[in-house]
C-alpha cells in the first residue's frame, strides 16, 4: 500500500546509525525510511530488492556502490552517502553520468586515525604483539629481565639516532595529523610520495617544514621513501592505482630497522611480499589496521602468523566521539542533497 507514502521519499539506510544519530533521519516526514534491520553488514540481496526508486542511500564501505546498484535503483537516485572517508566502493563515473551526488565523511575521522597510526608504528616496533601474547600465556615468571631483551628500535629520537625520519605514502589530512603527532617525538625530517598527477610544490613543502619545525619535508619516488623512513605510514586512497604499491621491492629496499604501518585500505600492500619481509626481516615489524581480503582474515592469514605483525580488524577511526561525527556527517550529506541544504563534505567528482 503506497496511499499513504504520498510524495514521500525512499532513502535506504544499510546500518543502523544508532539512537544519537537515526533522529535526524526519523524526524523528516518527506523522508520513507528503509533500514537493514541487523546488526550486520547489509546483505546483498536485501539492499538490491529494497533499492529501486530510492532517492538517497547511506552505505557503508563495504557495501558496493556500483552499475548493478545504479540500475537496481533507477532514475530516482539523487545521492549517495558512504560513513567513512574511503570511497572506492563507489563507481564516481556512474555516479556523474546519472547526476548523483556523492558524500563521504573526512575530516570528522583524522585524529582518530593518526592517534591509531602512531600507536601501531610504536607497537610493531617494541615488539609489542610477542610480548603481550607472552604474558597472556603465562610465560612472564619464566622470562626475567634481561640487558637485551624484547629490544626494538626507539621511534623517538636517541642518542644514538638524534635524526629521525617519517615517510607517508600519501599527504593528505591523516598523513599531517600524524607528522604532527611525531615532532615531540624529536622527528627531524618528512619524506612523501603522492598522486603522480598532482604537480610538486617544493614551496609548500618548505612551508610544512617551517610549520612543524622540521628540517626538511620532501616529495620523492617510492624507492627513495623506502629507503629513507624509519617509519613508513601508509595513507593513501585504495583503489586500482594504489593496488599493491608495497610490495617485495619496496620491503627490500625499506631499512632492516623500520617499520610499516597500514591504517589506509589492505589493497595497498602486498600481504604475502609483507609477510616474507617480516619472516626474512628485511625489516623489523608491521602494524596494519586494514588487510586485503578483510574481514576474511583468519588465524591462518599469512600476517596473522607473523609475530612480528601486530593486526587489528579496521577500528582506526573506532573512537566514539568519531563515530558519532561520521554518523552525523553521512546523514547530514544525504539531508543537504535531498533538500537543498549544504552537504558537509561532497566528493567532487
Ligand atoms: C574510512 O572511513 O574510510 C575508514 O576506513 C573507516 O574507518
Amino acid at each position: 500500500d503506497t496511499a499513504g507514502s504520498g510524495e514521500r521519499m525512499k532513502v535506504v539506510v544499510t546500518r543502523n546509525l544508532g539512537p544519537d544519530v537515526m533522529p535526524l533521519l526519523q524526524e523528516r516526514k518527506e523522508l520513507d525510511l528503509v533500514v537493514w534491520p541487523e546488526d550486520r553488514p547489509c546483505e546483498r540481496e536485501w539492499f538490491l530488492q529494497n533499492v529501486p526508486g530510492a532517492t538517497g542511500v547511506i552505505v557503508m564501505l563495504s557495501d558496493k556502490v556500483n552499475q548493478e546498484l545504479y540500475e537496481a535503483a533507477g532514475p530516482t537516485l539523487k545521492i549517495v552517502s558512504t560513513m567513512s572517508v574511503g570511497y572506492e566502493h563507489i563507481d564516481l563515473q556512474g555516479a556523474a553520468q546519472r547526476n548523483i551526488r556523492v558524500g563521504y565523511t573526512p575530516d570528522v575521522l583524522t585524529d582518530a586515525v593518526a592517534d591509531i597510526s602512531i600507536m601501531l608504528a610504536l607497537m610493531a616496533g617494541r615488539n609489542v604483539r610477542e610480548t603481550t601474547e607472552l604474558v597472556a600465556r603465562g610465560d612472564w615468571p619464566n622470562t626475567a629481565w634481561a640487558p637485551y631483551g624484547f629490544v626494538g628500535p626507539q621511534l623517538s629520537a636517541n642518542w644514538v639516532h638524534p635524526t629521525r625520519t617519517a615517510g607517508f605514502l600519501g599527504f593528505g589530512r591523516i598523513s599531517k595529523a600524524t607528522l604532527a603527532r611525531l615532532v615531540p617525538f624529536g622527528f627531524t625530517d618528512c619524506v612523501y610520495t603522492s598522486n603522480p598527477s598532482s604537480t610538486p610544490n617544493p614551496a609548500a613543502d618548505a612551508e610544512t617544514a617551517r610549520t612543524y619545525g622540521l628540517r626538511s619535508v620532501r616529495r620523492v619516488g617510492l624507492p627513495e621513501l623506502a629507503a629513507q623512513s624509519d617509519v613508513v605510514f601508509v595513507l593513501a586512497p585504495g583503489g586500482a592505482a594504489t593496488h599493491h604499491v608495497v610490495d617485495a621491492a619496496f620491503l627490500r629496499g625499506m631499512k632492516s630497522t623500520a617499520v610499516l604501518v597500514n591504517t589506509a585500505r589492505g589493497t595497498l600492500v602486498d600481504s604475502d611480499a609483507l609477510a616474507t619481509a617480516l619472516r626474512e626481516r628485511w625489516i623489523w615489524g608491521a602494524g596494519v589496521d586494514v588487510v586485503e581480503g578483510e574481514p576474511h582474515v583468519g588465524r591462518e592469514h599469512p600476517l596473522v602468523r607473523e609475530p612480528r605483525c601486530v593486526v587489528l580488524p579496521h577500528i582506526a577511526s573506532a573512537t566514539i566521539e568519531t563515530r558519532l561525527g561520521m554518523a552525523t556527517t553521512a546523514a547530514k550529506n544525504l539531508l543537504g542533497a535531498l533538500f537543498g541544504e549544504a552537504m558537509p563534505a561532497e566528493v567532487q567528482m
